[in-house]
């Protein structure tokens, strides 16, 4: 299964990857494709393959376009694309609401940066904190860049609030865990081909295995403990249930030692779990929540935390 998944993974990528529309069709594919007489698509692999880092294995299909679950390959062939982006795309390809909200602001203003209030904003983490029942949220772009925020929450409510002694804090993470390609990511892995290689690593971030309350307990009873960072279903793992009750389990052992329980909800939340929340099937309320992929609809690259002001207040401006 982890294997088959693997192999998935690559196709979710794979589906991201599009011939730009303004690339001239072909012109100047190899020649040895001439020779070969290549398909359409076979031309589209062999350049992506020659002038695109190798960091992905997709599976041979070559997609143009897509609307609601199906996506077409360049010869038209239509597909179901039950992988949605790896859940970027969950309300379908060219959702008509999404589409019109980006192109309705992208007519009016493109950018202001932080360093204004523009009229959105506010508007966006009213909504997101009214829906998910937090304080506050903090928005950012990749789901990586948000594990990183939650990353940086743990710690800074770890000196700030619990008291930890300056750079003695300690972050658990799962075995099997996929929470991105960062630094901070690839040294919470425990995967060879993501970790493999990039060594040195982030010091204070460790390990348990997934679905064990009894580790997770040891972990948590070290003071020095700010926080465990968890997918409730493990995506990239190949799509890895805990047991009933271990999301609950969880919440109990990081509320008696005063961890946070941060819920890495990129893939696995917005509903594609059959609730708001995966969480939500145990009935918990995480500390800290992660979410990103479709919170956009995949038209544009948008994640977030959300969190209560205990934790989120403890960032100043200009330190995230
Ligand atoms: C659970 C989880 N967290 C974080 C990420 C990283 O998100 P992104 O690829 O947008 O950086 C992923 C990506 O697949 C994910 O599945």
């Amino acid at each position: 299964m982890a294997v088959v998944m693997r192999r998935l993974g690559s196709l979710g990528r794979g589906l991201w990857t599009r011939q730009s529309s303004k690339a001239k069709p072909f012109s100047t594919a190899s020649k040895v494709s001439e020779k070969s007489a290549a398909s359409p698509g076979e031309l589209v692999i062999e350049r992506e393959k020659k002038f695109s880092a190798h960091n992905y294995q997709p599976v041979p299909v070559a997609l143009s376009r897509g609307e609601g679950i199906f996506v077409w390959d360049v010869e038209g062939k239509r597909y179901f694309d039950f992988l949605s982006g790896y859940s970027a795309v969950n309300q379908g390809h060219r959702h008509p609401k999404i589409m019109a909200a980006l192109s309705e602001q992208a007519s009016k203003l493109t950018l202001t940066s932080r360093a204004f209030y523009n009229d959105v904003l506010g508007e966006f983490a009213e909504c997101m904190s009214k829906m998910l029942g937090y304080d506050k949220m903090l928005p950012s772009n990749t789901g990586v860049e948000a594990v990183e925020t939650a990353v940086k929450l743990s710690r800074r409510w770890g000196y700030d609030v619990k008291g930890i002694p300056t750079n003695q804090a300690k972050i658990y993470f799962v075995e099997g865990n996929f929470h991105g390609r960062s630094m901070t990511a690839v040294s919470a892995s425990t995967d060879p081909e993501s970790y493999g290689g990039y060594g040195p690593y982030l010091p204070g971030i460790h390990k348990i295995p997934f679905d064990d309350l009894d580790a997770l307990e040891e972990a948590c009873s070290d003071p020095n403990t700010c926080s465990f960072i968890v997918e409730p279903i493990q995506g990239e793992n190949g799509v890895v249930l805990p047991t009933d009750g271990y999301l609950r389990g969880v919440r109990d052992v990081c509320s008696r030692h005063n961890v946070l329980f941060v819920s890495d909800e990129v893939q696995c939340g917005l509903g594609r779990a059959g609730r708001m929340l995966a969480v939500d099937h145990e009935g918990v309320r995480p500390d800290v929540v992660i979410l990103g992929k479709s919170l956009s609809g995949g038209l544009f690259p948008v994640s977030c935390v959300l969190a209560d002001d205990e934790v989120m207040l403890t960032i100043k401006p200009g330190q995230v």
